[in-house]
């Protein structure tokens, strides 16, 4: 019977693109390199003692601009691909979350030699700061829902005119793509949707944390800080969650739809009260915690639809983060709780993208390489998936969400 590890090293194994060096997503829904599935794929790479791990963070910064931009898709196999949607060849114009700071760090601390890979990190942390921080609220601004890393989010329903459907958003983020402005190459605004999100917020000041953690970066260190503040600013008390900004101070009604990513300052936040409001809300039955793992909308918000891409399913990367922040406060249990979430639901979906938190289910792509985070909890770990998605851990799209 196969260990949890040896199976997401199959999975990631079947993904691998050897030119230039990285994991698709998954090989058929997602061929592309995408900027933070590639950290958190180098992150579970180390953690099996294999080389592709400083190989796909060296590709993920090959796409990096002489400015510090790093693209959130790099379309090395076949460049031209990218001018269906983008303006550049080979790259997208937007970024994602910069995932980069935490998976440095996990590849040095286990021995991985990142030298090289640390001024470029650097580089990108700056023009995230340099290019994107919104005077007003003091946090920094994403221009595509894209960028968020979390696309279909209900906190972008005050951003459309009707009520969200799948196809209808798919149409309104390829509008959102024509009316972005673009600086030195790069996206730097967009005048019919700029936010900025606690969540992305929260990524940016843990992952330049991180960095300055291993590079001793104290401008780093010091801009981080800065947002945590910032983001303080934003606790709502009532509704328990980090408040996303609209650009230049405005808030909309969905800015404070109670979203799992919207937690994510539990990995920065130094407030004891925000911190335990918020685990509390983690782990309450009524809100987050289902039978399956964590729900990434409130099950009881409106908005919650349990097999809805990012509309209510569990997402495994969320709930590694999660585990992180729980760790790192020295709340065992907590942390195990989390692992255990992630391990169960990784095997009862076939290693899927996504999965639905009341029953288990596997939606989007099956397997998705971000789900052999699994590996970083219980590697040594029997498997105890039904023999036919073991078996077939290569077979691509199986499940549509
Ligand atoms: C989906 C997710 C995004 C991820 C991409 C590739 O678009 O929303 O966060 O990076 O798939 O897995």
């Amino acid at each position: 019977m196969a260990t949890i590890a040896e199976h997401s090293r199959s999975i990631l194994e079947a993904a691998w693109v050897d030119d230039p060096g990285y994991t698709a997503p998954n090989p058929h829904r997602y061929p592309w390199q995408w900027l933070w599935d590639s950290c958190f794929h180098a992150i579970v790479w180390s953690g099996l003692g294999d080389a592709r791990a400083l190989t796909e963070m060296r590709s993920l910064f090959g796409l990096q601009l002489p400015g510090g931009f790093l693209p959130n898709m790099g379309f090395q196999r076949d460049p031209t691909a990218a001018l269906r949607m983008w303006r550049h060849r080979g790259r997208s114009d937007i970024t994602q979350p910069p995932m980069y700071g935490h998976a440095l760090r996990v590849l040095a601390e286990r021995g991985v030699d990142v030298s090289e890979l640390l001024e470029p990190a650097a580089r990108a942390m700056r023009w995230l700061f340099d290019t994107r921080l919104d005077p007003v609220s003091g946090l920094l601004r994403i221009v595509h829902p894209w960028e968020s890393g979390c696309d279909d989010s209900p906190r972008w329903d005050g951003w459309i005119s009707h009520h969200y459907s799948r196809a209808g958003f798919a149409l309104r983020k390829w509008f959102l793509v024509r009316s972005l402005r673009l600086r030195d190459g790069a996206a730097s605004s967009n005048p019919l949707f700029e936010v900025c999100p606690a969540s992305f917020n929260a990524l940016v000041a843990f992952n330049a944390r991180e960095l300055a953690e291993l590079t001793g970066d104290t401008d780093l260190r010091i801009r981080a800080d800065r947002l945590v503040d910032a983001l303080e600013r934003t606790w709502d008390a009532d509704r328990v969650t980090w408040v996303d900004i609209a650009a230049r101070g405005h808030q909309r009604p969905s800015s404070a739809v109670r979203t799992l990513d919207a937690l994510l300052p539990l990995l920065v936040s130094g407030d004891p009260g925000h911190l335990e409001a918020a685990w509390r809300a983690v782990f309450d039955p009524h809100q987050f915690w289902r039978s399956h793992g964590p729900s990434t909308v409130a099950a009881n918000e409106p908005a919650y639809q349990p097999d809805q891409y990012w509309r209510g399913p569990a997402w495994p990367q969320l709930i590694y983060l999660l585990r992180i922040a729980a760790q790192r406060q020295g709340h065992g249990v907590t942390a195990a709780r989390l692992g255990a979430a992630l391990v169960r639901g990784a095997e009862r979906s076939g290693f899927a993208e996504l999965w639905d938190p009341e029953t288990g289910r596997g939606l989007g792509a099956i397997p998705q390489g971000w789900t052999t985070l699994a590996a970083e909890v219980a590697p040594r770990l029997q498997l105890r998936m039904p023999a036919s998605a073991r078996s077939s851990p290569h077979s691509g799209v199986a499940v549509a969400d």
